[in-house]
C-alpha cells in the first residue's frame, strides 16, 4: 500500500469512528457540557409524548401491586408508568413508603424505578420528589425534627441551615432528590390544621428561616427544595384547609409575598400552587398570580408543581371548571409545569390531544419540560441515579442528627409560666407523679407527617419519651409514677395528693392537612377534665403541652403554675423536654405566633393595625430560668432614604444562671397618610450570656426593610417621615428623609 492511500485510510477510519462516537454518545449525555446545552440538545430528540411524559408527576403507590395497601412494586404498573407513558416524576406522599419499611428497602424502591427509566428510549431519570418536612420523616428509623412552628421558636437561623443540610444527605442517600419544604405560607390563623408546618405569624422570620433552610437543602447540589404552596394557603376565611382566602392587595404584598421572594432571590429551585381559592379564584388557574405575578413581578424561573390531584379538583372541587380538559388548559396556560396528578397517568393521552388542538401551546410545554430536565442534568442525576444503601444505612439515624435533633427541640422549647421559680424541677425530688396522653407518646411528640400522612405508630418510632427521659433524669432514689389512666378522677387526685411534684403532658393527637383544623382551638374534653380536675382540686402541678399551634387551656394564664410550650419537637423532644424540667437546659424558645386569649375573632397576628383583642401571650414571649435587661438602644436620629441604618443595644444577664436571650428588633412607621402594619420584625438575634455578662447586640436595618407597600402604585416605597424601633421595653425615633 502506498503511503498516501494509508494515510487516507486512516483518516477515514478516525473519521468514521468519530461520527459513530457521536452517535452512540449524543450531547445531553455528556456531562461535560453546559447545562443549557444538554437540556436544548435533549429537548430536541423528544416526541410530544415523551415531553409530556415529563410533566407529569405520580404517586408511588400507582406502582405497587396492592395499591393503597402497599406492598412490592408492581413489574407491569412500573412498565407502564414509567417506560410506556416515560413520567418524569414520582413522590411518596404521606402515606407513601416501600413495604418494608426500612431504609435499605428505600433505596432499593428508588433504584428499581431509576432502572426502569434505562429501558426508556432517552434514558431519562426520574426527578423522586417525598415530603421531609422534618427530618426524612417518612422512613423507619430517620431522626424526626422538631415541625416548624417549632424551629421557628428557636429563632436560630444557623441550626434551621444545618438541620436542612443534615436532612438533605439523608434524603439524597435513598435516591430523593427533591423535598416539598420548606412551607412558606404565613400562619395568619392559629385553627389552621397546617399551622404547626409553617414557621409562624411574621413574614421577617418566615423568610429568614425559609431561605436558611432552602440553603440547607440545596447546599449539597443534590436536593432542591420546594416553597410552598404559593400563596394565600394560609389564610382560609373559616379557618378550614383549603377554604378560600380573601386577601387585601396590601396583605398580600406585606404579609404573604415576602418568604416567596426572599426564596426567590435564594434561588428555591422549585414552588408549589396553592390548593386554594384566593378572592374567589382557585390558584391553579390563576394567570394573575402565577404568570404575571410569581412569573413576571417576583423573577421566578424555576419549576412550578401543582399541589395534589389540584388540576383535577379545579372541576370537582372548586367547579371551576367544566372538565378535566379544561382544567388541564387553566392549569398549564396559567403556568404550572409538572402536574402532580398523583395516580391517572391516562392524563398524558387527554394531554397529547390538548396539545395538538393547539389548546395549549407547544412552547408552554416545552418551557415546562426544559425545566425540569434543567433539575435534573443540574442535580447529576443522568450520571448517578443507582444508589449505594450503604450511605443512608450510616448517616439517618445518625448520632450527629439525633444530637442536632436534641438542641433544636431544646431551643424550640417556650417557658411561658413559671410561678415562684417552681421550675427547674428538683432531680432529688422523692415522688413525682407524671401523667396525661402525651407523657408517653412517641407518636405524640412527633405530629403527623411521620411515617404515615397521619402520623406514626409508636412502634414505628424510636427515642424516649418525657415519661422515659424523666425517668432518666432523675436520681434513683426518687420515685416516678406514671398515671395513664385520667378518667378515673378520685384516683388522680389521690396519687397527685400524695407525690411531691406533678407533672402534666397533655396535647394533640398527630394529624395532618384538614384533620388537623381546630375551630376552637381547644384541647381534647379528656385532657381539659384532667386540667380542671386537678384545678378544682386545688393541686399544685407542672404543665407541659405538646401541640402544634397555640391553645386556649382552661383558666387560661392561671392554668398552672408552670407552663412549658414544647410544640411537636419529633423523636429527641423528650429529652429536651426533661432538660427543661430539671434545668439542665435554660429555655430561651420565644413564641413565634401570637396565642390568642380567645377563639373569636381572627386574625390575631401581632402586626394587625385592626387588632384589638388582648392576646393571651404575644409574638416573642417566653421566660428564662434567669432574667436579662436591655439598655443603652442607640439608633440615628435621622437617616437618609436608600441609606442603612445602624442599630445597637445592650444586653446584660442580670441573674444567676447562664442562659440565651433572642434579641427582637421591630420597627413602626408613624406615617398617617397610609395606615400601615402595627410593628414589624426586621432582625433577631440569639445571644448567650453568663450570669452577670453584657453584650451588644448590633443590626443594619437595609432601606428595604423600611419600605412599605403602596398600593396604588403597586410597590414597595420608603415614605420619608418618622419611624420608631423597638428592642424589649426600649424605644428610638428615626427620622427618613
Ligand atoms: C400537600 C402538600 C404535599 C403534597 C404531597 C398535598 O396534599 O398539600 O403539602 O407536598 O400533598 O404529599
Ligand atoms: C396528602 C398525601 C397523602 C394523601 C392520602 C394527600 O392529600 O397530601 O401526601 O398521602 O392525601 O390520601
Amino acid at each position: 500500500m502506498n503511503k498516501k492511500l494509508f494515510l487516507i485510510l486512516l483518516l477515514t477510519i478516525f473519521l468514521v469512528g468519530q461520527s459513530t462516537w457521536g452517535q452512540s454518545k449524543p450531547i445531553y449525555l455528556n456531562p461535560k457540557v453546559a447545562t443549557e446545552k444538554r437540556v436544548a440538545d435533549l429537548l430536541a430528540r423528544m416526541t410530544l409524548r415523551e415531553k409530556l411524559g415529563q410533566i407529569t408527576q405520580i404517586e408511588s403507590h400507582r406502582l405497587m401491586r396492592d395499591f393503597w395497601n402497599k406492598g412490592p412494586i408492581d413489574p407491569a404498573w412500573l412498565n407502564k408508568v414509567v417506560v410506556r407513558y416515560g413520567v418524569g416524576s414520582i413522590l411518596s406522599g404521606g402515606d407513601g413508603a416501600p413495604t418494608p419499611n426500612n431504609i435499605k428497602e428505600w433505596v432499593q424502591f428508588t433504584n428499581q424505578i431509576q432502572r426502569a427509566t434505562l429501558k426508556t428510549r432517552l434514558k431519562i431519570p426520574v426527578l423522586y420528589g417525598i415530603d421531609a418536612v422534618h427530618g426524612h420523616n417518612n422512613v423507619i428509623g430517620a431522626t424526626i425534627y422538631p415541625f416548624n412552628l417549632g424551629l421557628a421558636a428557636t429563632f436560630n437561623e444557623e441550626l434551621a441551615r444545618k438541620y436542612a443540610s443534615l436532612t438533605a444527605d439523608e434524603v439524597a442517600a435513598t435516591g430523593i432528590n427533591w423535598t416539598f419544604a420548606p412551607v412558606l405560607d404565613v400562619a395568619v390563623d392559629p385553627r389552621w390544621g397546617r399551622t404547626h408546618e409553617t414557621l409562624g405569624e411574621d413574614p421577617y422570620l418566615v423568610s429568614v428561616l425559609g431561605v436558611a433552610q432552602i440553603d440547607g437543602f440545596q447546599r449539597s447540589k443534590k436536593v432542591v427544595a420546594c416553597a410552598k404552596h404559593f400563596i394565600g394557603y394560609s389564610a382560609p376565611e373559616s379557618g378550614l384547609d383549603r377554604h378560600p382566602a380573601y386577601i387585601t392587595e396590601r396583605d398580600l404584598y406585606e404579609i404573604h409575598l415576602p418568604p416567596y421572594y426572599a426564596a426567590i432571590k435564594a434561588n428555591v429551585a422549585t414552588v408549589m400552587i396553592n390548593s386554594g381559592a384566593v378572592n374567589d379564584e382557585p390558584v391553579h388557574a390563576s394567570k394573575k398570580l402565577l404568570n404575571d405575578l410569581l412569573r413576571k413581578k417576583l423573577g421566578f424561573n424555576g419549576l412550578l408543581v401543582s399541589d395534589w390531584e389540584d388540576v383535577q379538583k379545579l372541576v370537582t372541587y372548586h367547579q371551576y371548571a367544566k372538565s378535566l380538559d379544561q382544567a388541564l388548559i387553566l392549569a398549564y396556560n396559567a403556568g404550572m409545569d409538572l402536574n402532580m396528578v398523583p395516580m391517572d397517568v391516562s392524563v398524558i393521552d387527554r394531554l397529547e390531544t390538548l396539545v395538538r388542538k393547539k389548546k395549549i401551546p407547544i412552547a408552554r410545554i416545552n418551557e415546562a419540560v426544559k425545566r425540569i430536565l434543567r433539575l435534573k442534568f443540574q442535580l447529576g442525576l443522568f450520571e448517578r441515579r443507582i444508589i449505594d444503601p450503604k450511605l443512608a444505612e450510616r448517616i439517618i439515624g445518625s448520632q450527629e442528627s439525633k444530637k442536632l435533633a436534641r438542641t433544636l427541640a431544646q431551643q424550640s422549647i417556650v417557658l411561658l409560666r413559671n410561678q415562684d421559680n417552681v421550675l427547674p424541677l428538683s432531680k432529688q425530688t422523692k415522688s413525682i407523679l407524671v401523667t396525661g396522653p402525651s407523657a408517653d407518646s412517641l407518636s405524640r411528640l412527633c405530629g403527623g407527617w411521620t411515617i404515615n400522612w397521619q402520623g406514626a405508630d409508636e412502634a414505628e418510632l424510636s427515642g424516649q419519651t418525657v415519661l422515659e427521659a424523666i425517668r432518666k433524669k432523675v436520681d434513683s432514689d426518687s420515685k416516678i409514677t406514671y398515671f395513664d389512666q385520667i378518667h378515673n378522677a378520685n384516683k388522680l387526685i389521690q396519687l397527685a395528693k400524695a407525690a411531691d411534684q406533678v407533672v402534666v403532658v397533655v396535647g394533640e393527637k398527630p394529624y395532618a392537612e384538614q384533620e388537623g383544623d381546630n375551630p376552637q382551638l381547644r384541647l381534647s374534653l379528656m385532657e381539659e377534665k384532667l386540667l380542671t380536675t386537678l384545678q378544682d382540686n386545688n393541686i399544685s402541678f407542672v404543665l407541659v403541652v405538646v401541640a402544634g399551634r397555640p391553645l386556649i387551656l382552661p383558666k387560661g394564664r392561671e392554668v398552672a403554675d408552670a407552663v412549658i410550650w414544647a410544640f411537636l419537637p419529633g423523636t429527641e423532644g423528650g429529652n429536651a423536654i426533661a432538660d427543661v424540667l430539671f434545668g439542665d437546659y435554660n429555655p430561651s424558645g420565644r413564641l413565634p405566633i401570637t396565642f390568642p386569649s380567645k377563639a373569636v375573632k381572627f386574625p390575631v397576628a401581632y402586626y394587625y393595625r385592626e387588632n384589638q383583642t388582648v392576646p393571651l401571650y404575644d409574638f416573642g414571649y417566653g421566660l428564662s430560668y434567669t432574667t436579662f435587661k436591655y439598655s443603652n438602644l442607640r439608633a440615628p436620629i435621622k437617616a437618609k432614604a436608600g441609606n442603612p441604618a445602624e442599630i445597637s443595644v445592650t444586653v446584660k444577664n442580670t441573674g444567676e444562671l447562664m442562659g440565651e436571650e433572642v434579641v427582637l428588633l421591630y420597627l413602626q412607621h408613624n406615617n398617617k397618610n397610609i395606615t400601615p402594619l402595627r410593628k414589624t420584625l426586621q432582625g433577631f438575634k440569639r445571644v448567650s450570656l453568663e450570669p452577670g455578662e453584657e453584650k451588644t447586640v448590633s443590626f443594619k436595618i437595609t432601606a428595604d426593610q423600611r419600605k412599605i407597600f403602596n398600593v396604588d402604585k403597586l410597590q414597595w416605597v420608603e415614605e420619608p417621615g418618622e419611624i420608631t424601633v423597638k428592642i424589649g421595653d426600649l424605644t428610638r425615633k428615626i427620622l427618613i428623609e
